[in-house]
């Protein structure tokens, strides 16, 4: 098979890395990748806001299955467009990745099914706002509809602040673009957990739950960012919990999406909050999460490409997945700034040494290849990802391997896994 992967991040390395090692695999593709990708991979320039350019890659180079990254092209329908030519793809189309092109959407959905989420109001002006806020305790969360890079979600400690955030959301001040509605809502407490499944549009399949870590800095302290770092053990979910999210989350959302008329085939990530009362949905997303998808994909021991080829043929039901026992964890270096502004083109040094500690993968976020040197070219620049009997043994790893790599102002929090560390502490 002939595999294009749509994406440049650390993600789609992670992937690529995963379809290299499917006995199914004999050419990989990957449209833009990155300098690190460049080494298991022929990489291709594309838009990924271009999806007639998209479908005039897949043209040219026929791939017999593409695998999407971003939510990007999925929200702009490329899915819909590969199949209308014929074209296999795994991703959702344009009306299932509603799920998380529109917080509106989400949330009317996930109330339609009793899903579990926290109490909401979606409000289009000023004065519909003002209502709304009358039902809310401070702090409140006030949401951008659409796809925000995750800059759309604002925390806010008052009411009055919710009340300005909002208009700002709407007047283009906050995020550059107008927002025609918006989502208030209830402000939730709990350890986040992502819940990531396969979905042919029937059946529903978990991957191994995994923990990210959203702020730029230790102790979760400071902005929001793509996510820093992230671990996946064996233990992190009960057994029974995994069941309790898989009846009562995921497999009702597939249910709800076919109903509608809107088959959910691809990566369903269902952003949970552990609440006192129970998992609730703070998100959802409609593809492989980044950082997740690195320290999951190195746990999974069947082969994921013939998972990705069950889900376009409807049969997920027929095939089972294999996960290593133990612990994973990868950490993300990042560019001095980030997620502010940043440099790029800074040389990178030592990856050769780090790739060498055993049991890690250095996967390529934001890189770059300049006259055969790599050098940064994003904000996360690159994801270190072990694995280990323990969480502790896998961070040991990750951060050993991390040590070797230096580049101008590298940022990386010293921290992941820090919860489930002083959990086994105690
Ligand atoms: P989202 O893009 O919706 O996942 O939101 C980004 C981050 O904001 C989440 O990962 C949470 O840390 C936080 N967040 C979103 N919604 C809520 C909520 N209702 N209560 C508390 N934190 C939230
Ligand atoms: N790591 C969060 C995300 O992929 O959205």
């Amino acid at each position: 098979m002939k595999v294009l992967i749509l994406g440049s991040g650390g993600r789609e390395h992670a992937l690529a890395w995963a379809a290299k090692r499917s006995s199914l695999v004999t050419e990989i593709i990957c449209a833009p990748g990155n300098g690190g990708i460049a080494h298991i991979a022929r990489c291709v320039p594309v838009d990924l806001k271009d999806v007639d350019a998209m479908v005039r890659l897949a043209e040219a180079e026929q791939p017999s299955l593409t695998i999407v990254g971003p939510e990007l092209p999925l929200s702009l329908g490329v899915v819909d467009a590969f199949r209308e030519r014929g074209f296999r793809i795994f991703g959702p189309t344009r009306a299932a990745a509603q799920l998380e092109s529109s917080k509106a959407f989400a949330k009317q959905f996930m109330k339609r099914y009793q899903i579990p989420t926290a109490h909401y109001a979606v409000c289009t002006n000023a004065k519909e706002v003002e209502e709304a806020l009358k039902h809310f305790h401070a702090p409140v969360v006030v949401k951008a509809d659409g796809l925000a890079a995750g800059k759309g979600v604002i925390i806010c400690p008052t009411l009055h602040f919710a009340h300005e955030t909002a208009q700002g959301l709407f007047s283009g001040e906050l995020l550059g673009s107008t927002e025609r509605q918006i989502v208030i809502e209830e402000f939730l407490e709990g350890e986040e957990l992502s819940f990531l499944c396969l979905s042919d549009g029937t059946h529903v399949t978990p991957l191994v739950p995994a923990q990210d870590h959203k702020r730029i800095g230790e102790g979760d302290t400071g902005p929001n960012t793509g996510g820093m770092g992230v671990y996946s053990t064996s233990q992190m979910l009960e057994p029974t919990m995994t069941e309790w999210i898989l009846h009562h989350i995921a497999e009702p959302t597939i249910r709800g999406m076919a109903e509608e008329n809107a088959p959910f085939t691809g990566v369903l990530y269902c952003g949970l909050m552990m609440t006192a009362r129970g998992p609730q949905v703070l998100e959802y997303n409609a593809r492989f999460g980044d950082p997740e998808t690195q320290a999951i994909l190195v746990r999974l021991e069947s082969d994921l490409v013939y998972a990705l080829e069950a889900c376009v043929h409807g049969r997920l039901a027929e095939t089972q997945l294999r996960w290593a026992p133990g612990a994973s964890a990868c950490v993300i270096a990042s560019s001095a700034g980030y997620p502010g502004s940043y440099k790029t083109g800074l040389p990178i040094s030592g990856l050769d040494a780090a790739s060498r500690t055993p049991d890690v993968e250095v996967f390529h976020s934001g890189t770059a290849l300049s006259n055969d040197q790599i050098v940064t070219s994003g904000g996360r620049v690159l994801g270190v990802t072990a694995t280990g009997d323990t969480l502790e043994e896998a961070l040991n790893r990750a951060y050993e391997s991390m040590a070797q790599i230096h580049f101008d102002g590298i940022y990386f929090r010293r921290d992941i896994g820090h919860r489930a560390l002083r959990k086994t502490q105690r």
